[in-house]
């Protein structure tokens, strides 16, 4: 399985010139890297503006609504991100935990919402408590379709990375998921590791992918 490299734009850039660039630089630095298969998360406003992707590149969201259509002012829907082109919902990040007050019960609608419209969800957790909290009812078939990231929050934005060896841990409780990427102050000199090493699957980068020519070196480093 080919490792996956999830950026996270998370509120950047402030321009669609800027996003346009940085889509145009993170396209041409990535398409002919065989071995990584790579997604990019813009903000939603973005989404229009991509949706040519070469074969490997891909297309994420950063949240979406549970219902499929309706009074809910300001959410956007799964059947809308699915027609812009996105194959990733990233769900459940910490900073929507902690500034938007998701629960885990709406999170645990979104993911059932992401698999019922047949996308990607990538679930952000700290660990596997909260993982099990989350996917409380979905199925053991539904698993095989979703992707965990491990993210701790002492790592996220703070340019402190998790240890190796507490990350591999971390991998290690987590073995019934098959595909599990690690995420907090990714860069190209410990993304490597964290594949080889501590046996995740991908990376979900936010830092280091506003800034292409290091989001590319990350990418690479991983061939
Ligand atoms: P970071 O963010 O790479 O800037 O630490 C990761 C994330 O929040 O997904």
């Amino acid at each position: 399985m080919k490792p996956l490299v999830v950026a996270n734009w998370k509120m950047n850039p402030e321009t669609l010139e800027k996003a346009k660039l940085l889509f145009g630089s993170i396209k041409k630095g990535t398409e002919r890297v065989k071995g990584v298969e790579v997604a990019v998360c813009p903000p939603f406003v973005y989404l229009l503006s991509f949706r040519s992707q070469s074969p490997n590149l891909k297309l994420g969201a950063q949240d979406c609504f549970w219902e499929e259509k309706g009074a809910f002012t300001g959410e956007i829907s799964l059947r809308m991100l699915k027609n812009l082109g996105c194959s990733y919902v990233i769900i459940g990040h910490s900073e929507r935990r902690r500034y938007l007050k998701e629960t885990e019960e709406m999170i645990n609608q979104k993911i059932k919402a992401v698999l019922k419209e047949k996308l990607t969800p990538i679930l952000c957790v700290e660990n596997l408590f909260q993982a099990k909290k989350d996917l409380k009812g979905v199925s053991d078939k539904e698993f095989r379709n979703l992707i965990l990231a491990y993210e701790p929050v002492f790592a996220i934005g703070t340019g402190k990375p998790c240890s190796i060896a507490k990350a591999k841990q971390m991998r290690n409780s987590l073995a019934g998921f098959s595909r599990v990427l690690y995420g907090g102050s990714v860069n190209s000199r410990n993304a490597r590791d964290y594949i080889k090493k501590a046996g995740f699957q991908g990376l979900l980068i936010g830092g280091a992918s506003l800034n292409p020519q290091e989001f590319i070196a990350t990418v690479k480093t991983l061939i």
